[in-house]
């Protein structure tokens, strides 16, 4: 029985080897024959199981030799045949107008995020990325906002129902403290991603939106890196003679804090709406890490320091384009988006 099943494997092969593949119409009859549900190899692959134990190694690596055959000769033929057959058939008239390319485009956030996080990068940020569910911790207590704490007030959280402690996160500084815990210094990271805060939506505020939110934690860090570094951005994103400016503030997790605002000039009618009529524009929260937080995080506050900051991407995006409308930015309206 078994040498009848070799013998038949090697006839098959020999019929594999002569078969007249010569044009595109042969092409099926071979497939059928070899290839397809009826064809005379399936019985013979089938067969396997029923070889004795002796043979049936040098039995199944022949019928798959077989196999392999049929595949790669139908293959071949295929491609030569399949080339030339479409050759054939009505010369186009080259006289019609070429259909246009229709290109896709960046959001214009991620455009104005790409470059941030561009201008960073080339002083060493490099990005990290993490969940947008989080818990209290990561999002709150970690960052020196405890339960109770006025400060959580700021920023109003969607708390999710059916998971008691975890929300959609604020702010971005969720994926500082995560990282922090992980990692000790010297820290220097980006954040960027989406957050969300129970606001009312409207032109100038809406309940999700982007930051890109920085790190930077070593020995001796002090407030002068900070002025520097953000000095550094403002000049690469909104040209070489920008001006900025610190005003104290106040953020559970850094210390001192501030906000920095760029000059914008008071030159329309415009400038003196966005500016409330000083020319000055607020663009992003900063300050040194509060030790506290190192702490949390367990990193040494009397051996390192280190600054944060955060920004929103929607805004710089509204100045940068002159978007009179934040909403625009998630609608997905083709017609705004394909002017970016
Ligand atoms: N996390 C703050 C916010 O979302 C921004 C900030 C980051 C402020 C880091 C200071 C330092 O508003």
């Amino acid at each position: 029985m078994s040498t009848d099943h070799f013998a038949e494997v090697e006839r098959i092969i020999q019929e594999i080897q002569s078969f007249p593949l010569e044009d595109a119409t042969s092409l099926e009859p071979f497939r059928l024959q070899f290839l397809g549900s009826k064809s005379q190899l399936k019985p013979l692959l089938a067969a396997i199981g029923q070889v004795e134990a002796a043979q049936r190694k040098a039995y199944g690596l022949r019928v798959n030799q077989a196999r392999q055959l049929a595949e790669e000769t139908y293959a071949l033929a295929k491609e030569r045949f399949g080339s030339a057959s479409e050759n054939v058939g009505p010369i186009p008239d080259l006289g019609l107008p070429a259909l246009s390319l229709v290109q896709g485009r960046r959001h214009p956030i991620s455009q104005v995020m790409d470059r941030i996080l561009e201008i960073f990068g080339r002083i060493g940020f490099s990005v990290v990325e993490d969940r947008e569910v989080e818990d209290e911790w990561h999002n709150f207590t970690a960052l020196n906002t405890p339960d109770d704490h006025p400060a959580r007030d700021m920023q109003d959280t969607y708390y999710l129902r059916d998971f008691p402690g975890r929300l959609l996160r604020t702010h971005s500084s969720s994926v500082q403290s995560r990282y922090m815990t992980k990692h000790q210094p010297p820290i220097r990271i980006l954040a960027p991603g989406r957050v969300y805060r129970n606001e009312t939506i409207s032109a100038r505020s809406h309940c999700q939106f982007h930051q890109v939110e920085g790190l930077y934690i070593d020995q001796g860090v002090s407030m002068a890196d900070l002025r520097q570094t953000l000095l550094f951005f403002a000049r690469e994103m909104f040209g070489k003679d920008a001006r900025i400016r610190l005003r104290p503030s106040y953020f559970p997790f850094t210390e001192p804090s501030a906000e920095m605002d760029i000059y914008w000039g008071l030159r329309d009618e415009t400038d003196h709406r966005i500016t409330k009529g000083t020319g000055w524009l607020e663009i992003l929260g900063c300050g040194m890490v509060d030790p506290a937080v190192l702490q949390n995080c367990g990193i040494d506050p009397e051996r390192y320091s280190g600054f944060a900051f955060g920004m929103g991407i929607e805004r710089q995006a509204m100045l940068r384009y002159k978007v009179p409308d934040i909403r625009y930015f998630f609608e997905n309206d083709l017609r705004f988006l394909r002017q970016f």
